[in-house]
């Protein structure tokens, strides 16, 4: 009999598993794929070890721009590939000794709510049952395909890759198409683009990257553009062919060749086949519905992560995988997504915490913008020959404290921390007037914006 059955190893899973180990709950951690789950096996990790490869390559490639000549450069895919998995193996390795040294048990296999027992709960892998006093459901998310036709039969031939099959790819395609202008596409295009592929992004919308602030959207537009993506926006994929993939706007079909195709619209909370109505776990739109302590409606049961469809990020499912540990030892926590802060991690990087003005606008809140170009920073233009980097810091009006940041330009991913906390802690701007920033470091065009409100 364990405390706790933790229903999936990603990072919600794995670390409800470490936290729940570190207060001494007798913890099982049930995995069907890999420990590490999406993030550290097919998306986060191993996406950013491909990008840092296609970043330096593209630095060298424009090299002249600061006196580095370099004669001959090229970007070996198939290294970058296999350095890809040595990174995930040294991190996976990582979580499991972590694990093991804290003495969660981790079970490899197909879990399956069963049935309560007078204790708590019954969990199947195999022929095994597992019997747990209380359950954290972790199972995290899978990527949609919508019903367009060609779509399934392309990937069944590997013509149709999605966030799995596209980091293994063993050569550039010629002609790359990606369907969906969202996180996965834009940063998978991004890798692409600097291995040499000509991509083209279909996306639906009239925007790339969702709910990013609209002006650094298209600055990341334009910025790719300029590396030679096609962006086709406005654009709804109607089928996928042998060699090609065809939209309609504005009542046309348009035809793009490809020879390798992404599909990266979305993901969808993974809650089929988990066993959720033996114990009548209360769905919403496919995911398990959450309370703020990471409660679903059946006491004793959590969940955290992408499976409750409310914020599909790791860093989120760390948090809200620590609220439901928190809770199950007693201790009162709840989760707030406030101040979640999102990035792009393509090349300039895109980071933002908080509301945009667009939603301001509509929520009618009386807030204070300012604008600033990166180049208010002295370490940005020292690195940054030609960029074009922007910055947006929102206040409200009558508080005076942080609403959002939104930033393009690098080390944005790194840097956004910094607003995450102003938010988090709603600290007036008073109070970040009074706080040191390194100097030189990209980061200080935070204090900028916040002395420039007027
Ligand atoms: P997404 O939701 O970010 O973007 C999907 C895009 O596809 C949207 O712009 C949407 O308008 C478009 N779309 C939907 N249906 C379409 C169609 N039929 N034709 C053309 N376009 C269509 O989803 P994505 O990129 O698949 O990422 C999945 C999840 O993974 C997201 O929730 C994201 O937060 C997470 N993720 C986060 C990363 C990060 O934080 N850096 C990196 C990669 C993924």
């Amino acid at each position: 009999m364990f405390d706790l059955i933790v229903l999936g190893g990603g990072p919600a899973g794995y670390l409800a598993g470490e936290r729940a180990g570190e207060a001494g709950l007798k913890t099982c951690v049930i995995e069907k794929m890999f420990i590490g789950g999406v993030c550290l096996n097919e998306g986060c990790i191993p996406s950013k070890a491909l990008l840092y490869s296609a970043k330096i390559f593209d630095n060298a490639a424009h090299g002249e721009k600061y006196g580095v000549h370099v004669k001959e450069i090229s970007l070996d895919h198939a290294f970058v590939v296999a350095r890809k998995q040595k990174v995930i193996d040294t991190l996976v390795g990582g979580i499991r000794a972590k694990l093991k040294k804290l003495g969660v048990t981790v079970v490899e296999g197909d879990g399956v709510i069963q049935h309560r027992t007078p204790q708590g709960f019954a969990v199947k892998v195999g022929e095994e049952l597992y019997e747990g006093r209380q359950l954290l459901i972790a199972t995290g998310s899978d990527p949609v395909m919508p019903p367009i036709e060609g779509l399934r039969e392309g990937f069944d031939a590997g013509f149709v890759l999605t966030n799995r099959e596209v980091l293994k790819l063993e050569q550039v395609p010629a002609e790359f198409v990606v369907i969906g202008g969202g996180v996965i596409g834009l940063e998978m295009a991004s890798y692409f683009n600097s291995a040499g592929a000509h991509v083209t992004v279909i996306e639906m919308l009239d925007h790339i990257a969702g709910n990013t602030d609209a002006e650094i959207g298209k600055l990341l537009q334009k910025n790719y553009a300029a590396k030679g993506i096609t962006f086709e926006l406005s654009a709804k994929v109607v089928k996928v062919g042998r060699d090609c993939v065809e939209f309609e706007r504005d009542g046309k079909r348009i035809s793009v060749k490809a020879d390798k195709v992404l599909c990266s619209i979305g993901r969808r909370a993974h809650t089929a086949g988990i066993g959720l109505e033996n114990l009548g776990v209360y769905t919403e739109r496919g995911a398990v519905k959450t309370d703020e302590q990471m409660r679903t409606n059946v006491a004793g049961v959590y969940a955290a992560g992408d499976v409750n469809g409310v914020s599909m990020l790791a860093h989120t499912a760390y948090r809200e995988a620590e609220v439901a540990v928190n809770n199950i030892l007693g201790k009162k926590d709840r989760m707030s997504y406030e101040a979640v802060p999102a990035v792009i991690y393509t090349n300039p990087e895109v980071a933002s915490v908080g509301r945009t003005e667009e939603q301001l606008k509509k929520d009618g809140v009386n807030f204070k913008a300012v604008k600033l170009t990166m180049k208010f920073s002295g370490r940005y233009v020292a690195e940054n020959e030609g960029g074009d980097g922007i910055m947006k810091l929102l206040v409200d009006a009558d508080k005076e404290t942080v609403l959002g940041v939104h930033m393009i330009g690098n080390y944005s991913s790194e840097i956004i921390i910094s607003a995450v906390i102003m938010i988090e802690k709603k600290m007036r701007l008073s109070e970040i007037k009074k706080v040191i920033f390194p100097h030189p470091t990209v980061s200080e065009i935070i204090r900028e914006a916040v002395f420039a409100v007027e």
